[in-house]
């Protein structure tokens, strides 16, 4: 048999060409269709990155406007669809609650599952709609009124006014659509790239997000932050990062939010969300997590030379803005849709079947034994 080196995680395996992100592992830079995340972060605004990841530009004033209007009335769900997330148990995994949604959603909206260009009107319709399936299991769950569409808001303060009926304040909103923009993409991550085999098949773009969403909820994933919290919450006190870290690294455990398959230095996303979870703290009055995390920042580093990654500080700002754990994860799909649709559409744009090999490493030439005849 002939044999080849397997890449285990496929690590290093450059899959295909895409114009969308560039991370820079070395430089520690991340860049969507060659802007600078640092950038955005600070200038930007989430409606205008989904244009930018959808369209490859920066979006004019009108295209801006335009857009918005766009996602506003893309907001509304079917009722067929919240009657079947009504007959799901209220205790499931938000995660599987929201796959379900798309899924479902795909079934009321045959016209945006074609495969092809037209599929741009389903990824605003994704992005549209997924902060009010979110929203809606928090407050199905909690009792709460329905939230409504909230025309008024942008998308950051419509993700907050979902799942939450105290109004956000402006640092709030900001805090949240900087974190959507971190979130919006990151190259071939393993969500993107499920949804980009799944569009490579010439499925439809419902199914590539069903996909990539059923991926994301892996731990490995999604899910650091929730674990980071976890953490934090373990740890109590900053006099004892020290010792939990060290007991930790001696069963060789991992420290959650540390380290980074492509970053050998710090993720630029970490640098941006730190100085967000300092001023939301400050903001509330309550810099609990921020001083522990400052203090696990240095302990790690000391002990093991890890830099944070984006899930060391986004737990404890999404804690800040009344997210709680188990919706961290979805909130990054609420994100992550806008890079998984931009990636199906440039799959769609120059389409081939991703399809690897696998080294066989199986017996060949076994002898078929009729079942009454085997022994064991
Ligand atoms: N805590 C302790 N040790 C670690 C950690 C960590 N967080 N990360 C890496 N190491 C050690 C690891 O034990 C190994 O040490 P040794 O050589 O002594 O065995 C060395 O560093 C290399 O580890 P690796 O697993 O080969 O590195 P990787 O590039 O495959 O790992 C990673 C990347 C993210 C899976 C890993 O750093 C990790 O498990 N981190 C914790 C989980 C986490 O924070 N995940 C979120 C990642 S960012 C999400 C995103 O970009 O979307």
């Amino acid at each position: 048999m002939a044999t080849s080196e397997v890449q285990r995680g496929l690590e290093d395996v450059v899959a295909l060409e895409s114009r969308i992100c560039f991370i820079d592992g070395k430089g520690g830079r991340l860049i969507y269709q060659g802007y600078d995340i640092r950038e955005l972060a600070e200038r930007s605004t989430f409606e205008e990155v989904a244009y930018l990841l959808w369209y490859g530009r920066l979006p004019t004033a009108s295209q801006l406007d335009e857009l918005r209007q766009r996602l506003v009335k893309l907001r509304t769900l079917p009722p067929p669809v919240l009657e079947v997330l009504d007959r799901l148990p209220t205790d499931s995994n938000p995660m599987d609650v929201l796959r379900t949604a798309v899924s479902t959603l795909a079934l009321f909206e045959r016209s945006e599952t074609q495969p092809g260009a037209s599929s741009i009107g389903g990824a605003q319709r994704l992005t549209a709609v997924l902060p009010g399936i979110i929203g809606y299991i928090q407050r199905r769950r909690k009792g709460m009124a329905p939230a409504g569409t909230h025309p008024e808001l942008g998308h950051a303060a419509y993700v907050l006014a979902a799942l939450r009926d105290t109004p956000a304040t402006e640092l709030e909103t900001k805090t949240l659509d900087v974190a959507l923009i971190l979130h919006a993409d990151h190259e071939l991550n393993a969500s993107t790239f499920a949804a980009r085999v799944t569009a490579s098949t010439l499925s439809d773009l419902y199914s590539a997000v069903t996909s990539a969403i059923g991926t994301l909820k892996g731990p490995l994933h999604g899910g650091a932050n929730e674990r980071v919290m976890e953490l934090l919450d373990e740890i109590g006190q900053v006099d004892r990062v020290d010792p939990v870290v060290k007991a930790k690294l001696a069963r060789h455990e991992r420290i959650m939010g540390f380290g980074h398959r492509v970053y050998k230095v710090e993720d630029p996303r970490a640098t941006i969300l730190r100085e967000w979870s300092r001023q939301v703290g400050e903001a509330h009055g309550d810099l609990h997590y921020y001083k522990l995390l400052r203090a696990l920042e240095a302990v790690v580093h000391r002990e093991k030379g890890l830099y944070p990654n984006v899930d060391l500080y986004s737990g404890s700002v999404y804690t800040l803005l009344g997210v709680p754990k188990d919706l961290f994860t979805p909130l990054f799909a609420a994100s992550r849709v806008v890079g998984w649709t931009a990636h199906v559409l440039e799959e769609y744009e120059d389409l081939r079947l991703i399809r690897p090999t696998a080294q066989y490493v199986g017996p060949v030439d076994l002898q078929y034994v009729p079942v009454a005849e085997r022994t064991g």
